[in-house]
């Protein structure tokens, strides 16, 4: 069997004839029984898995868990040789809404097969897939302009082809690319050389592919061992399991913990048929150390640095990875609800996880210029720069400089799907220079001076659900039991605090997020706050209900039908929604996601708006913050 191995992604528009492409790649090259040629363009899917022993990348594992809870992803790993080299070809489908599956094939591609119908040229969505593929590490780009025979065999449309995607490429960076004018429902050039096209000596398709660079590891690269699972079936065995990155290790070799900054040397490396002297980037292995360091999942243990020697001026060995809390990556961008500033997202890093708050939007890729544009959003499939800031420090490098630590993957909060995959430009080492400053008068001293349970009511609701009119009663109550209150009212708050803001999707994650922090203030003042805000997202009610204590956070949902709010109408805001004459209204044409558990629902159909007040003081009487 052929030592080499690539790893192949292809990709290009819907429509490029890759099915076609792929299937007579396959069958020309042995893969495929002679009878399967015409059932694989229909069934694409049906044979070459890979091997199960491969390293994965995180977004593949994301991707997967997906899977298993329904999420359609759909990316063929195909398998097949040459004499010169093995290959895995991962099959990504060409549709604008398959970004996501396009992503998981690039991030763990060497080369890309770039597909173009000679007779449409370079499209849009052949322009984004070149960009992903460029931005996820992939760095050698095999442009196969397809479609010759409809094109006439002509050079003009290939050649046109070629410099586009040359300047494409040429603009995001330093990319090998090879373009190859080929007809692969006839099989010209992709393993056969056409002799239709006299104008061509280059290589074909295959050839292309055998001759590709491989992106070889450096031998002496540092290794990194992400910590996956601590081992610990008796008191005298400790082990950190994971997967292997970067480079070899080997038993002696001292592993730092890179978060603790403690150190210790490998004493034993087991693996799953025994013990070994060594491992190998991409090996499953399990590290016992010499002596005990606490370390845990989700912990980094690094090769120590040595001293750098030095290759064309480069220090060989690079020092060990950042801990930080604020990084700068490149997002591609996956979900149909879009990316903004203020949201928080669940980051998935090695085998880290952290909160990530969005902080800022630095640019979105223009796909025609394929520079940074400015831009408040980022919508789905759009590539973009975002900074991050992490709520736990977390173990990372540059992209450019490993995979493994990185890359990242973005997972909604709620519904647990995998909404982007990220690559670190740059890492503002250990976090931010502002630090927490302990006082020592804090929240439980100065709620014992007032005697009380300090606590969040967050009234949330349609406009006209009749969240201040009931939270206005619920306070009355409680300051008339001698309760410390404070109310934070949407209206209102809208004339101070967040007088700069709209009501657009971004501006309202805003909104909510700097009452989400005030909120929180009041409470370590001691006090009982009232927010009246229709707070229209789960995400950041989530994220104001993370802000506080367990148990501190109670959410109200005032419950009224929207035909009810709006033939009540108060403020003729619905009449002027529904005239059009007032945009993103919400309940008319911007969405509200009820909540699915509150801790109160407030049915205000049902009872007057007293007796509702009176509901609440009794529940939180029940929980003991009115005693
Ligand atoms: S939120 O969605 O960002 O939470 P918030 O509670 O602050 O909204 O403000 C809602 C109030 O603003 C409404 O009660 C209404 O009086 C007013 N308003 C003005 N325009 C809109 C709009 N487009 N959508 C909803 N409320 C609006």
């Amino acid at each position: 069997m052929p030592e080499q191995l690539l790893r192949v992604l292809a990709c290009g528009s819907v429509d490029d004839g890759k099915s076609t492409l792929i299937g007579r790649l396959l069958f020309e090259s042995g893969a495929v029984p002679d009878d399967t040629m015409a059932t694989l363009e229909q069934d694409s899917r049906r044979f070459g898995t890979v091997p199960g022993d491969l390293d994965f990348a995180l977004l593949v594992d994301g991707l997967a868990a997906e899977r298993e809870q329904g999420v359609t992803i759909d990316v063929a790993y195909r398998y097949f040789e040459t004499p010169r080299r093995r290959f895995i070809l991962a099959d990504a489908p060409g549709h604008q809404q398959y970004t996501r599956n396009m992503a998981t094939g690039a991030s763990t591609a060497d080369v890309a097969v770039l597909l173009v119908d000679a007779t449409k040229g370079v499209l849009a969505q052949t322009r984004r897939h070149a960009a992903i593929a460029a931005l996820m590490g992939v760095c050698h780009f095999v442009l196969a302009v397809n479609k010759m025979d409809l094109a006439g065999f002509a050079e003009e449309p290939f050649a046109t082809a070629a410099t586009e995607i040359h300047l494409l490429l040429d603009r995001l960076g330093t990319y090998g690319l090879t373009a190859i004018p080929v007809a692969a429902r006839d099989g010209d050039n992709v393993t056969r050389p056409s002799p239709r096209m006299g104008w061509y000596s280059g290589p074909t398709l295959l050839a292309a592919l055998e001759a590709a660079p491989i992106p070889t590891p450096a031998a002496d690269a540092p290794a990194r061992l992400p910590v996956q699972l601590v081992l610990r079936p008796n008191a005298d065995f400790r082990g950190y399991a994971g997967t292997l990155r970067g480079g070899r290790l080997r038993v002696g070799d001292t592993l730092v913990n890179v978060g603790a900054g403690t150190s210790a040397r490998v004493a034993r490396l087991a693996g799953m048929d025994g013990d070994r002297t060594t491992a190998e980037p991409g090996q499953a292995v399990t590290v016992v150390l010499d002596h005990d360091i606490d370390v845990s999942r989700g912990d980094v243990l690094a090769a120590a640095p040595t001293p750098a020697r030095r290759r064309d001026d480069m220090p060989l060995v690079a020092p060990l990875p950042e801990v930080t809390q604020q990084i700068t990556a490149r997002v591609v961008w996956m979900d149909d609800t879009d990316l903004f500033r203020g949201r928080a997202y669940l980051l998935m890093l090695g085998t880290a996880t952290s909160i990530a708050t969005v902080t800022e939007i630095g640019g979105r890729l223009d796909l025609d210029r394929m520079e940074d544009e400015p831009a408040r959003k980022l919508a789905g499939n759009e590539i973009g720069t975002v900074t991050l800031s992490l709520a736990q420090p977390v173990v990372c490098e540059p992209y450019a400089t490993s995979r493994a630590l990185g890359g990242f993957i973005l997972v909604d909060r709620l519904t647990r799907a995998t909404v982007g995959a990220g690559m670190i430009t740059h890492i503002q080492p250990n976090g931010r220079a502002i630090y927490w400053h302990r006082l020592d008068v804090d929240k439980a001293a100065r709620a014992a001076l007032k005697g009380q349970r300090p606590a969040v009511l967050w009234f949330t609701g349609l406009s006209g659900a009749g969240k201040s009119t009931i939270a206005n009663l619920v306070e009355k109550r409680l300051h008339a039991l001698g309760l410390h209150t404070m109310s934070l009212d949407g209206d209102n708050v809208r004339h101070g605090l967040n007088r700069d803001l709209g009501f657009t999707e971004a501006d309202r994650v805003e909104n909510i997020r700097r009452i989400a922090e005030v909120a929180k203030l009041f409470v370590d003042a001691g006090l009982i706050v009232l927010v009246s805000f229709i707070s229209p997202y789960r995400a950041e009610r989530g994220m104001a209900r993370d802000r506080v204590e367990a148990g501190e956070f109670l959410e109200i949902f005032v419950d009224t039908p929207v035909d009810e709010c709006r033939r009540r109408d108060p403020k003729g805001l619905y009449a002027r929604a529904d005239a059009g004459k007032l945009r993103n209204f919400t309940g008319v044409d911007a969405p509200y996601e009820a909540p699915e558990a509150p801790e109160i629902r407030l049915r205000t159909l049902d009872a007057e708006p007293e007796r509702l007040a009176e509901q609440v003081v009794a529940e939180l009487r029940q929980r003991g913050i009115v005693a």
